[in-house]
């Protein structure tokens, strides 16, 4: 069992004395650190500028811990929760539901947004964090990194920069968000920082909605060696934003000070500026035995009309 207390009491201001536990799922372990996972950096997002809403849907749930906290900090009304994998969706159903209160939970496996079109379902907010990194059907059945998707999920989707940026599952969700959203509805994006941020405001606004940051932070770069390598290998005609962390920096990170900032994404990645590495530095430094960060960016799209 994983115990996400700390994690509740960072982000939704959870404050009862019982601890929080959950069952690990295959596609996506939690870290130990707080501000090693991405479910913090959602949630901080959705619940200091967020307001409550009555549908919500979570795309790729895992083991469950940000519609935990979804749940926790009174952000939806009812919850639609997505997994790829039929285990680790009865496994999350399983983690949520002493926390329901009562409230309607509904769990779906399927690809991306597939779940909620077929049926129909519409939505005041769509969270997604896919992965961002392609690999074969094969090697997909293989791997159990969070950080990997199924190239073969999303070969319908053609979008040359975010192809070459690595963003393809964000714009795929852009796409199909649209067939979801009620019409005051919008997406909750948690994108790596690891790209020109304009790249990121670009694709949102090329797809027809406005677009706005609601929460930033520095990550750790988790399971380092397979994701700098695959950056590293992407990394032909462009270049990608990692950072070399100072030691006080991740004592920083892991302790939530500097999530407390939430900068704007630009001034946040213009002052490290002086720690900004490609990826193919970011990977040898880390074979040196350097930490290595990029930084997070919860963003909202939501429709114009
Ligand atoms: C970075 S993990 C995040 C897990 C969870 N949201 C959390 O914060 O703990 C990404 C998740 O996306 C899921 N995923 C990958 N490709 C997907 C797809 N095509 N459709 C739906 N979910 C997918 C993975 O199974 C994995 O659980």
């Amino acid at each position: 069992m994983i115990d996400i207390t700390d994690m509740m009491r960072q982000t939704v201001n959870y404050s009862k004395s019982g601890r929080i536990k959950i069952n690990p799922a295959d596609s996506y372990s939690i870290k130990d650190n707080v501000w090693d996972n991405w479910a913090p950096f959602v949630l901080s997002g959705l619940h200091k500028y967020g307001g409550a809403v009555s549908d919500l849907g979570i795309v790729g749930t895992g083991a469950g811990a940000d519609a935990i906290g979804v749940k926790l900090g009174f952000i939806a009304y009812n919850l639609f929760v997505t997994n790829l994998d039929e285990n680790d969706l009865s496994l999350a159903l399983m983690n949520l539901s002493p926390y329901m209160g009562g409230r309607s939970l509904q769990g779906y496996t399927g690809n991306l947004l597939e779940p909620f079109i077929e049926r129909g379902i519409k939505l005041d907010i769509i969270v997604e964090n896919l992965a961002n990194i392609p690999i074969s059907d094969e090697e997909f059945e293989l791997e159990t990194s969070g950080s990997f998707f199924n190239e073969q999920h999303l070969a319908s989707f053609n979008n040359e920069l975010a192809e070459a940026y690595l963003l393809l599952p964000h714009y795929a969700c852009l796409v199909q968000a649209k067939q979801v959203l009620k019409s005051r509805g919008r997406l909750v994006m948690a994108i790596g920082g690891r790209v020109p941020l304009d790249i990121v405001k670009n694709m949102v606004e090329g797809e027809g909605y406005s677009y706005k940051e609601i929460f930033t932070g520095i990550k750790v770069q988790t399971e380092p060696e397979e994701v700098l390598q695959s950056y590293a290998k992407a990394e032909q005609k462009l270049e990608f934003d990692f950072y070399a962390l100072p030691p006080h920096m991740v004592d920083a990170i892991n302790l939530g000070i500097v999530q407390q900032f939430n900068m704007d994404g630009e001034r946040l990645k213009k002052g490290l500026t002086r720690h900004r590495i490609n990826a193919k530095e970011a990977l040898r430094l880390y074979e040196q035995g350097k930490t290595i960060g990029h930084t997070v960016h919860v963003v909202s799209a939501w429709n114009k009309s």
